[in-house]
């Protein structure tokens, strides 16, 4: 495993890092009904990878009903002990309860979350505290002022943020220079072969002003892993066979895209997970990337990608078989060397 900074922080984050969407068996209020593990599963999980390297955990307030992953990483925390040695990074923005003020990113909102997401991991701390997605509905710096008197106040240590778009992630950053408050220091962001939007604005934005970016869905729910075929259903009993999520990544550029990973696992003797995996992490101002993983079986799949090393060759094959349009004004600034 190979360590990294956390973005512009100085703390050192291992290169993959653990999701925890998948901890617990949600019910059927919950987009992750059917397709967690149960809890002995997530715990054998979590002890497996930390044992391989991984010190970085991801979870939110949101997954699960009722903050059930967040329990389930509490409960664990508790048990093993090892709360010092790891990473923990939580999320606050998305529905949790009732009321006018069941979701969103105000200062009211903001105190209430961590006070529920500290109890809930049985912790005194939140490492990494982002905001789920941006909030048009309140001022940016409403919310960083938040985030910064918890940072003072020793409840979270560094703050990040999530599904942003580019030009409010700048004014973010502004906002927080400009103030003196504490400044993001990730961004996390969906990013996988399949979905490269990121690369237009929210990378080069990333690169300039220091942030590490944490991919989110690197598998693209599990697409990359290579189980599915093409012209076949996917199995019921996997999260993209689960209402019609399959259609959304079922499309002849992503199944290109699928043979060109698989030729470079086979060539490497390595699995489409990892390659998938190893190809982000060869992207420059990526710090770690967040992947899930059901069970032991994918787990170690996907832990392989740690020390996979791709050759410039491989990226570049892989970079090519997933290019997309970037469009105006890219095209036009790229093809005249400027971008
Ligand atoms: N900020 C955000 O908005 C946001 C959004 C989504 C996720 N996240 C974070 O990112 C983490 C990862 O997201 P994700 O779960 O969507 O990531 P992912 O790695 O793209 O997908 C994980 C899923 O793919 C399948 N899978 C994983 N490894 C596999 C393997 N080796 N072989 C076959 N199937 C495999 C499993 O689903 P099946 O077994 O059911 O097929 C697993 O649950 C989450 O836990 C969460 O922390 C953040």
């Amino acid at each position: 495993m190979k360590y990294r900074n956390l973005g512009a922080a100085g703390v050192k984050v291992s290169n993959l890092c653990l999701g925890g969407m998948t901890f617990g068996e949600a019910d059927e209020s919950s987009f992750m009904h059917k397709v967690g593990s149960d809890e002995a599963t997530a715990f054998a999980v979590l002890d497996r990878a930390v044992a391989a390297g991984i010190n970085f955990i991801d979870t939110a307030d949101v997954y699960g009903q009722d903050g059930l992953s967040e329990r389930v990483l509490g409960t664990w925390l508790t048990n093993g002990g090892q709360r010092d040695k790891l990473v923990i990074a939580t999320k606050f923005r998305f529905t949790m309860g009732e009321g006018a003020n069941k979701s969103g990113g105000s200062r009211y909102r903001i105190i209430k979350c961590c006070e529920d997401s500290l109890r809930r991991l049985k912790t005194d701390r939140i490492d990494l505290y982002q905001i789920h997605a941006q909030d048009l509905a309140v001022a940016e710096d409403e919310t960083l002022r938040a985030l910064d008197d918890l940072v003072r106040a020793g409840k979270v240590v560094y703050t990040g943020c999530s599904n942003y778009a580019a030009y409010r992630l700048a004014n973010s950053l502004w906002e927080s220079k400009t103030r003196q408050l504490a400044s993001f220091a990730t961004l996390q962001a969906q990013y996988s072969l399949v979905a490269r939007d990121i690369e237009r604005e929210h990378v080069p934005l990333c690169r300039t002003a220091g942030l590490g970016i944490l991919p989110w869905s690197p598998l693209a729910s599990g697409f990359l892993s290579g189980k599915y075929e093409q012209g076949k259903p996917p199995a019921a009993d996997t999260r993209l066979g689960q209402g019609d999520r399959y259609k959304r990544w079922d499309n002849e550029r992503n199944w290109k895209i699928i043979a060109a990973v698989r030729a470079v696992a086979s060539e490497l003797s390595s699995t489409p997970s990892a390659v998938s995996l190893a190809w982000l992490l060869a992207k420059p101002q990526v710090t770690s990337v967040i992947f899930g993983a059901r069970n032991l079986e994918q787990l170690d799949a996907n832990l392989a990608a740690a020390d996979l090393e791709l050759t410039a060759n491989h990226v570049d094959v892989l970079d090519k078989a997933s290019a997309f349009p970037l469009g105006y004004p890219y095209d036009f600034i790229g093809a005249n060397g400027v971008w």
